[in-house]
């Protein structure tokens, strides 16, 4: 496997995690088991990471494992993407964002818990996690563009196309919409006027 292939995998995984975490938190939230583990990062203190499950802490610690492999995941793309992606500044670049969006989840997380579920602290952990599951998306969206069935990219393409009739949104892809003179070479000419 190249490692470009390795890199588009990853990312691919690391969707998967970010999504089975983000319904597993949404479970804790609703079966009301936030404190099941009453503290952070062990689970009932003295470095127990291993709590007996039961309850609860099934839901609570179930959580956790899986934001333990999310952050694995992303981190490994990460490295990869410092390893095969130099060249794709903004694949590099989202990975990077993605480590940093995760390292600070996991921390606030710890921080939801240790401040009894105070609301501003849970709604902010729901954001960012919003938010990384969107970068994660587009990453691994634009690392599997050149896998993707040809008729997705057809109804892309028509998608583009269907927006450039709008009117007023001439040229919002890029190219003027049909019937309408493409407003740059004037532009650059009154420029240089
Ligand atoms: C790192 C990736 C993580 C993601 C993407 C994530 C995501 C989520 C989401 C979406 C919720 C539901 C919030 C809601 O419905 O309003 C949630 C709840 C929760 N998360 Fe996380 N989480 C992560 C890590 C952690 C970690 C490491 C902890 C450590 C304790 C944690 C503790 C909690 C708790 C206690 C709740 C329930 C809050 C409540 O009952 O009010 N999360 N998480």
């Amino acid at each position: 496997m190249r490692g470009h292939d390795l890199f588009r995998v990853a990312a691919i995984f690391a969707v998967m995690l970010c999504y089975s975490t983000i319904l597993l938190g949404g479970n804790v939230m609703a079966s009301n088991n936030g404190l099941a583990c009453p503290d952070w990062p062990s689970c009932f203190g003295n470095g127990n990471f291993l709590p007996a499950l039961h309850g609860g802490v099934i839901a609570e610690w179930g959580h956790r494992v899986s934001a333990f492999f999310l952050s694995a995941s992303i981190l490994v793309l990460a490295i990869l993407g410092l390893a095969f992606e130099r060249k794709r500044q903004v694949l590099l670049r989202l990975g990077l964002a993605a480590l940093a969006l995760v390292v600070g989840e996991a921390l606030l997380g710890g921080l939801v818990v240790e401040n009894q579920l105070e609301s501003s602290l849970v709604i902010t952990h729901l954001g960012i996690a919003t938010v990384l599951f969107g970068v994660l998306l587009v990453v691994a969206l634009l690392a599997n563009l050149r896998e993707l069935p040809a008729r997705w990219i057809r109804w892309a393409r028509q998608a583009a196309e269907e927006q450039t009739r709008v009117p007023g949104l001439s040229g919002g892809v890029g190219r003027p919409a049909p019937g309408r003179a493409d407003p740059a070479p004037e532009r650059a000419a009154s420029r240089e006027a």
